[in-house]
């Protein structure tokens, strides 16, 4: 669809859907695996009493995001301006309505990478296709999956206290449409990254720095103190074979570092890593960059942006941590 084609102006729910349909192209599991999901889903719901049926989430029908969701407005309202962010939580929200009543943004959806609400309480369902992710790189399915049972679990347990809706309320009183978009974001920028270290073939760590910065975002993220860095290895370490692992919801579980370098990975590119995963990776002797966690959020949400200015949809305020920066089309990502 050209932007000179199209002068209606999108719709909430061509948005999201938009993001859907981005986000399966760019996954890494590919499109049949993703059918096989969501058949399974379907035979569920078919299968569930109907007393059960009010409680089904039936978007999971068809979109296998569990993380993307609308949490609040008419699917078909005409969207005028979008402040897009990192986290769109409370303060975001009155900034939107803020901005509004100056007078000159016109803002009717507030987009968040992160997810709020529901998307929130359900994100640990979108942390099994890590299991798909990791037999990429070599690692047995069933041992893959084996560990992503027990730590989405430990990641669903965690996300249970969280006042999921409180977000979403601020939206709805003040009147302004609301979603995430996160996994189709995070499959964005990890297709990204992953693609630039196959081509560029960077031989030391040191090297994959420099690439790296190479990025906008990253680049701008350096400068400012939170760039890349070396959190295992240092610059004149080789690599190996690298492993962009920035998808699959959160951080996964720590005894997969071993199986992956026992499969050959040599570096891992993260957004972030947590104190008892890089442990595991010195012991294992693989290397760790840290890209950046907002910045490489920045990258997927950017990616996904660019779509949404070339349907037409200009008006476009970045806030909570995005830098807009923008790729023509035709290059790869
Ligand atoms: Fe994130």
């Amino acid at each position: 669809m050209s932007a000179k084609k199209d002068n209606k102006k999108m719709k909430l729910k061509d948005i999201y859907w938009l993001a859907v349909e981005i986000g399966m192209e760019a996954d890494p599991r590919g499109r049949e695996s993703i059918e096989i999901l969501l058949n399974k889903e379907k035979k569920e719901y078919e299968e569930l009493p109907d007393e059960e049926k009010p409680f089904f989430d039936e978007e999971s029908l068809k979109n296998p995001y569990a993380d993307t969701r609308i949490l609040w407005g008419d699917p078909e309202t005409e969207i005028e301006g979008v402040l897009a962010g990192i986290d769109i939580e409370i303060g975001e929200i009155l900034l939107a309505d803020r901005l509004n009543e100056k007078g000159s943004s016109k803002i009717n959806l507030l987009l968040a990478h992160h997810p709020e609400g529901r998307s929130l309480a359900q994100m640990h369902q979108v942390m099994y296709m890590q299991a798909d992710i990791w037999k990429k790189f070599g690692v047995p399915i069933n041992i893959g999956d084996f560990l992503i049972e027990k730590r989405a679990r430990e990641v669903q347990q965690r996300l249970m206290p969280i006042n999921h809706n409180r977000s979403v309320d601020g939206a709805r009183l003040l009147g302004l449409n609301y979603m995430t978009v996160h996994t189709p974001g995070d499959n964005l920028v990890s297709r990204f990254v992953q693609r630039m270290m196959d081509e560029k073939e960077p031989k030391t760590v040191g090297d994959v720095l420099k690439e790296l910065r190479k990025v906008e975002e990253y680049a701008q993220a350096a400068k400012q103190g939170f760039g890349p860095q070396i959190l295992v290895g240092s610059p004149a370490t080789r690599v190996g074979k690298i492993f962009v692992d920035m998808t699959g919801g959160t951080e996964g579980p720590k005894e997969v570092i071993e199986k992956l370098a026992q499969a050959g990975v040599g570096t891992l590119v993260q957004m972030h890593l947590s104190e008892k995963l890089k442990k595991e990776a010195e012991e294992a002797h693989i290397n760790v960059v840290i890209a950046g966690h907002v910045s490489s959020d920045a990258i997927g949400l950017n990616l996904f942006l660019d779509k949404l200015e070339a349907r037409g949809l200009k008006n476009i305020v970045p806030a909570s941590g995005l830098i807009r920066v923008r790729r023509k089309s035709g290059i790869k990502e």
